[in-house]
Parts: C-alpha cells; structure tokens; sequence
C-alpha cells in the first residue's frame, strides 16, 4: 500500500505545483488542500469527514485562519508516528525553528525548495518511521523473551535449592546413620544391665536393682532415640507399604494418641470434618507427620488456645491442616524449618520434626506447605495426591 502524503498550503499555485510533481516522481498518494480547516477535518475529524491516515504531512507556516504549527500540533496528537513537516518562507526561519521542537516535526523546508532534497527529506522520515516502528516491535519481543528467561531463571533457582537442600540432606543423613549405626553398637552392650536387675531382683538388692533399672530404663529410652535417628538418616525412598487408606480414620487415631501427650494437653484441639477422602499411603508414617505438626502447633501455642486439624478433599487430592494462633515464625526461622537439627526450642527440641514430616509427604507424592506469620500463627498444610496419581 502506497504512504500517504497530505499537502497544506494556501497558495494554489504551491498547492498545484508541488502535488503534481509529487504525484510524478514518487510512488506516494498524495492529498492536497488549500484550506487548513478543510485539512485539519480530513486529519483529525470525524469518521465521517476523514481522509485515509496519513503517513507524511507537510504544510506551509503562515496560512489565513490557522498557521501551520497549530495544524501540525493537532495532527501529531492524532497521529502520533506521522512525519510532519514545515514548508517556510525566509523571513519565518526562526520563529519555526524554535516551534519545531515543541511539536515534533521532522524536518522544515524552505521555499522555494529544491524538489529533490524535498523528496529525498520525505523518503528518509518514511524510514526512520519505519524503523522506529521495527524498534518498538523488536523491544517488546524482547521485553516478553526477557520475562521469560527471568521466569525460568527463578524455577531453575527454585530447583537448585531444591537439590542443595536434598544434598545437604543426604550428606547430613550419611553422617548422622554412621553414628546411629555406631551409638546403636555401643549402646546393645550397656544390655547387660538387664541380667543384672534381674540378679539383684532375685537377691533383694534393692540398691544395685535401683541402679540397674535406671540402666535399663535409660539404655531402653536411647535405643529409641537411635532408632528414630537411623529412621531419619535412612535412605530417600526407603521402601515401606502402602495402601489405599481412608485419611479420616488415620487423622482420629493420630489424635486419640495425642490427647495423652502432655503439651497437646494445654491446648484445645479442635478436629474439623472432612468426609472421608482417601489416599494411598502408610497409616503409621502419615499419623507420624499428623503427631509432628500437631505437637508443633501445640508447643507454639499459648494454655488454652485453639488448634484447629481439618481435612479437605478437592479434585487436585487431600488437604490435611494444622492451624495454630501461637507465635508463628519470623522469615529467619521460616526459612531453616526442615533443615535437620534446627530447632528454637533449645533442650526441648531436637529440630527433626518437620524434615521427617516432609520427607514422609515426599515419599506419600505430596507436598507440605508451611505458611507463618511471627506473632499470629502458623498453618500447615499437607497436600495428598488423589487416588491413582500417588
Ligand atoms: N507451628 C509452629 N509455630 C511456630 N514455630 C514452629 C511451628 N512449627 C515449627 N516451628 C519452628 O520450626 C522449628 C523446627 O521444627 P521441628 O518440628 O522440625 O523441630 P522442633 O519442634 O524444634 O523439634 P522436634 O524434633 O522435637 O520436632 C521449631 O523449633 C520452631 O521454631
Ligand atoms: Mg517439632
């Protein structure tokens, strides 16, 4: 399609002249008008009174009516990327040079203008338009493609994470197993406190039967905890079974255990219904993470304060909740949790619960969500996939 060029002057004889030596020696449709007003209704008019778009417009400075700035002005507000252009008498050099600027024109030309430095000056604003045009579009490509790249530079950081936090998992795990193995060793030997409790039970020797039972008792309590420690450094992906599982009968039995544990005592447990979604799973491993969360939100709440346990079953699986209104964490803390051996709670804590608890959801296919806000609460949420998917 041909550029269009519109022509404004009030004298026919430019009109004319130009217009006609335009149409013979470029390739442009060409609109002539003596009237400003009649060119500023064909530019910037109504639908009705509108000429087609206009590509390049040049007009004179000094017309009756409306000079030429003003014209330019209007058509640049309506068409923003047209090339304009002044056509100028000798004496109005400098009032247009100071005018160009404020309206945006392209280039002014002085009559009487040489014809072919005017096409030529008419030829290179089409080009610059055009691409000025390319530019813009080469730029918003560009804007989309950069948001791209910065959207998969985040998911590859996110991943990258991922695979530190797993590695430095494993290698704490390997550590942590090496020692397990090792205290586990060392501790079947202290059994022989046993066949001494039982000796001194036999003899009435209720000082040595006292010791030996604080033996038993302790060597009993630790073989516990090295057992929850191998549990904890045992390889990712450890086989366990699982079977399809009704999610409400494991979330009641996990808190008919928890009404005996003194912390989850203090606090008023509030289990919301949820039908009876069901996931595949292993009862004791997803009560474990249940007894886990719940005993955090207990430690984390104040005597008497609510917990709230519900159970949710939407299209995408199983949402199992904890909410708690206690102290919530700060972003430092939120962003240790799972991380093995954290723990806020001094002697209190060992810093296993939650990395367990994930790790459990993990192998389940599902995910753990922690959202916390210091000073108003924590919620949890472990998310089930749906039957078949798991
Ligand atoms: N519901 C909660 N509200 C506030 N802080 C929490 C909550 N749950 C976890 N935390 C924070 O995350 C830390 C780690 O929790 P995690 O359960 O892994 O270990 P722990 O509770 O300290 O020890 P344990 O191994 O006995 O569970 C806690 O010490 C605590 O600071
Ligand atoms: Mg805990």
């Amino acid at each position: 399609m041909a550029d269009v060029v519109y022509l404004v002057d009030d004298d026919p004889l430019v009109t004319r002249s130009l217009s006609t030596a335009l149409r013979l020696e470029s390739p442009w449709e060409v609109h002539a008008y003596e009237s400003p007003t009649e060119a500023l209704a064909a530019l910037t008019g109504d639908a009705a009174a509108r000429g087609p778009a206009p590509d390049v417009v040049i007009s004179d400075f000094k017309m009756p009516g409306m000079d030429g700035l003003t014209l330019l002005r209007a058509v640049r507000a309506a068409h923003p990327d047209a090339v304009l252009m002044l056509l100028t008498g000798f004496a109005d050099k400098d009032a247009a040079i100071t005018a160009i600027n404020q309206v945006g024109i392209w280039q002014f030309v002085e009559k009487p203008w040489d014809l072919g430095d005017l096409l030529h000056k008419i030829q290179t604003g089409l080009d610059k338009r055009r691409l000025a045009r390319e530019l813009a579009t080469a730029h918003t490509e560009l804007s989309r493609r950069n948001a791209e790249l910065s959207r998969s530079l985040e998911e590859l950081g996110r991943a990258q994470a991922r695979l530190v936090e797993t590695e430095r998992l494993a290698a704490v795990g390997r550590v942590v197993s090496g020692l397990a193995h090792e205290l586990g060793n060392q501790l079947s030997l202290v059994g022989y406190a046993e066949p001494i409790a039982r000796r001194a039970r036999e003899r009435g020797d209720a000082e040595t039967l006292e010791y030996a039972e604080i033996l038993v008792a302790t060597q009993r309590r630790l073989m516990a905890m090295v057992g929850e420690i191998k549990d904890f450094a045992r390889e990712r992906g450890a086989a366990y079974v699982r079977e399809p599982l009704d999610v409400a009968a494991v979330v009641d039995e996990a808190l008919a255990m928890l009404r005996y544990d003194g912390e989850v005592r203090r606090v008023r447990l509030r289990r919301v219904e949820g039908g009876h979604p069901i996931a595949v799973g292993h009862a004791g491993k997803l009560s474990q993470v249940l007894i886990n969360l719940v005993r955090n939100a207990a430690q984390a709440s104040p005597d008497g304060a609510e917990v709230v346990v519900s159970l949710r079953e939407s299209a995408t699986g199983t949402d199992l909740v904890v909410e708690d209104h206690g102290v919530g964490m700060t972003p430092e803390v939120l962003a240790r949790i799972g991380e093995p051996f954290f723990t806020t709670k001094g002697e209190r804590g060992t810093g296993l619960g939650l990395g367990i608890a994930r790790r459990i959801v993990d192998e389940h296919g599902g995910q753990l969500e922690v959202r916390s806000q210091a000073g108003q609460g924590t919620t949890v949420t472990v998310h089930l996939p749906p039957l078949g998917r798991a």
